[in-house]
């Protein structure tokens, strides 16, 4: 109850920030502390969230890297995009994020130019309502929410643990997850069901891809950090903020439940705040392997913070990739 009258009167929390601030207000005193011109990849920015959160990182100087599977739409932002900022250096690619070749031939493009990557914003989401199988025959909502955002990962970090050494700039990896994750039971995580599963529920489906979202970034977290990495690695809730993942999954719900959750909406700006302030924050710091919400640290489900769930996911998503010789195996 105080978490929702905090929520709804958009108090700050400890970062100074809260529900209410915009993406503009988070990244104000951001860049004047960056010397160096940063490049960042952002998955799904071809509308709602991800579109808001290009359009504020290129305001701020950063070189934009938009992977589309739909490159007229993506022409289309970047327009909007330079209209506004006319220096704004924005590179468009194809990539469907449900295909692992595409994700292969995007990251085989993007590596091919030779820039630096500071930042990977894995945004891009999907709401099934049906029981749709992607091409490499997974269930659609977790081939593109989850291993689709595991494999574009996998396949770009050594370029940014090289960029981060050569730079002295700490690199930054962010899930873009969601607070739906809190309604998965332990008893319903199963890796094969999640990949086949027998009797289809889109909601469950979907939570469950953001569940590996944040488990996902746990886990890299700890492996990055025994690295001795100069990447960091979080995950967040963006709010409610009526994009197009909102208007596909209110087909699903109540008049009364939606005319709830009309209460909590967030504006695009609002929306996309949170994703900016962990992107580009200066008293981010070293943290990693947190959970974000209204740009503050959040506490996640007891599932989330499961280090055995993060490891057992990890583990077969990775046997996943190299059965498929998507991966080299770990030596
Ligand atoms: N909106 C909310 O209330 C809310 C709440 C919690 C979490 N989230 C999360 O926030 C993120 C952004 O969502 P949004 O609200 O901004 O939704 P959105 O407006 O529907 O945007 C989704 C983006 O993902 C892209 N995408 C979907 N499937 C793709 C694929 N196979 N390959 C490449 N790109 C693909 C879409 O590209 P196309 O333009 O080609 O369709 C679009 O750019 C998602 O991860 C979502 O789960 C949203």
């Amino acid at each position: 109850m105080k978490a929702t009258a905090k929520y709804l009167a958009g108090i700050e929390g400890p970062s100074g920030y809260g529900s209410k601030s915009t993406a503009e207000q988070v990244t104000q005193d951001c860049l004047c502390s960056m010397q160096s011109h940063l490049t960042a990849i952002i998955t799904g920015a071809t509308s709602g969230i991800g579109a808001e959160t290009a359009r504020v990182l290129a305001k701020n100087g950063v070189r934009i890297i938009i992977p589309a599977r739909d490159l007229i739409k993506a022409a289309e932002v970047k327009e909007s995009i330079q209209n506004e900022s006319p220096a704004a250096e924005i590179i468009l690619l194809e990539m469907d994020l449900s295909s692992f070749a595409s994700i292969q031939k995007f990251c085989s493009d993007f590596l091919s130019l030779g820039l630096p990557l500071h930042i990977l914003i894995n945004n891009a989401g999907k709401y099934s309502h049906r029981l749709e199988y992607s091409e490499d025959k997974i269930e659609m909502t977790f081939a593109t929410n989850y291993l689709g955002h595991f494999l574009l990962t996998e396949m770009l970090l050594g370029k940014m643990v090289e960029t981060a050494a050569e730079s002295g700039i700490q690199g930054r990896i962010i899930n873009v997850s969601s607070v739906i994750h809190k309604w998965v039971k332990k008893e319903d995580f199963c890796f094969s069901k999640m990949l086949n599963p027998k009797s289809y529920n889109a909601t469950q489906a979907y939570a469950q891809s953001k569940l590996a979202n944040i488990l996902h970034a746990k886990e890299l977290a700890r492996k990055l950090k025994a690295g001795n990495a100069n990447v960091t690695v979080n995950a967040l809730h963006p709010g409610i903020v009526n994009t197009g993942i909102i208007r596909d999954y209110k087909g699903f719900i109540s008049d009364s439940i939606c005319f709830m959750i009309s209460k909590l909406l967030k504006s695009i700006s609002q929306g996309a705040a949170t994703t900016c302030y962990v992107a580009l924050s200066p008293h981010m710091g070293v943290v990693s392997g947190n959970y974000f919400a209204d740009c503050n640290e959040s506490p996640c489900s007891v599932l989330a913070n499961n280090e055995i769930e993060a490891r057992k996911l990890w583990e077969q998503t990775r046997h996943t990739f190299t059965k498929r010789q998507l991966l080299k195996p770990l030596g």
